[in-house]
């Protein structure tokens, strides 16, 4: 799928504010996908939507549960991602954008509500919420559940995704500690090519490991971006080559947890992609847990 340049530099603008503006020149010279990972296997990622305008992607998001009910109007995303303007639709059951199977479901977006502490400077609190205008209903073999995807890779049993297509992801508790070196799978439909603009149109994932707040901050200080460890989550290897990237933003981060698969992260920002020493960097989301609350008790529908 073809993006404007200026959406793209648009998007990484918001991202980082100075940091993602230097990137963009690096955005040329470095691969660009979801960084050296898979094909998510369709439907594996139950949760993940796409943020779209004019039928194009964006930006990525994921559905999470409004109490019992087995529907959800409610997406979580980047607050860098909703800053420039509402988003058109959200694409939810997709997993190739270009072929729209029965499981694909296209909703509009009624309004976005960013973290009011969000900082585009410092892309603290890089995190909103979506309503959307009508819910979006889960597949039969979610109910009650959360983060359920039995044949996400690298699972070695993969499974029909009869009603697995559309499901929650679970939220981490409040103040909910990872620990460092857990692997995580980062996914999105993120640009594609060196050198170019196209996102994909395929589902990708890939396997990151999270990284010590303080080495994270370390790494980071050489270029003038600070850590918040309580807002931010890093992600990725020492060196480099896996990595979330452009367009991947506001998609999730999740880490296999008792319940199931549960949002550690929300991609926000790096420095170019998957690069050695610099590791993706997600919002914390076990930070905002009361805030996403209160969102979900006024605008879940
Ligand atoms: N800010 C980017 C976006 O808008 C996400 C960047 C993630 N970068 C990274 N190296 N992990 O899509």
């Amino acid at each position: 799928m073809r993006l404007g340049r200026a959406v793209v530099v648009a998007v990484g603008l918001l991202g980082c504010g100075g940091a993602e503006l230097d990137s963009v020149e690096a955005l040329d010279s470095v691969g660009q996908e979801i960084v050296g990972g898979v094909e998510a296997r369709p439907n594996s990622h139950p949760w993940i939507v796409s943020l779209q305008m004019g039928e194009s992607h964006f930006c990525g998001g994921s559905l999470v549960r409004i109490g019992a009910r087995e529907e959800s109007n409610i997406v979580i995303t980047a607050a860098h991602c909703v800053a420039d303007g509402l988003p058109d639709t959200v694409v939810a059951g997709a997993h190739d954008l270009t072929r729209p199977t029965s499981s694909q479901v296209r909703v509009r977006v009624k309004r976005a509500v960013s973290h009011p502490n969000y900082d585009p400077e410092t892309t603290m609190n890089d995190i909103a919420v979506l309503q959307l205008q009508t819910p979006i209903k889960f597949g039969a073999s979610m109910a009650g559940g959360c983060g359920q995807s039995p044949q996400m890779r690298p699972n070695l049993t993969p499974q029909l995704a009869s009603g697995f297509a559309i499901g929650p992801v679970c939220l981490p508790a409040a103040g909910e500690q990872v620990p460092d070196n857990t692997m995580a799978t980062s996914a999105g439909w993120g640009l594609t090519r060196e050198g170019g603009y196209d996102t994909s149109d395929i589902l990708m994932q890939v396997g990151v490991p999270t990284v010590n707040s303080k080495q994270l901050a370390q790494m980071y200080a050489p270029q003038g971006i600070s850590i918040d460890p309580k807002a931010m989550l890093g992600a990725g290897y020492a060196q480099g080559g896996k990595d979330s990237c452009q367009g991947d933003s506001g998609g999730p981060l999740v880490i296999k947890g008792a319940r199931g698969y549960t949002l550690q992260g929300i991609t926000s920002f790096g420095i170019g992609c998957a690069r050695p020493g610099l590791p993706g960097v997600y919002a914390r989301v076990s930070n905002y847990i009361p805030w996403i609350n209160q969102q979900i008790k006024t605008y879940g529908q």
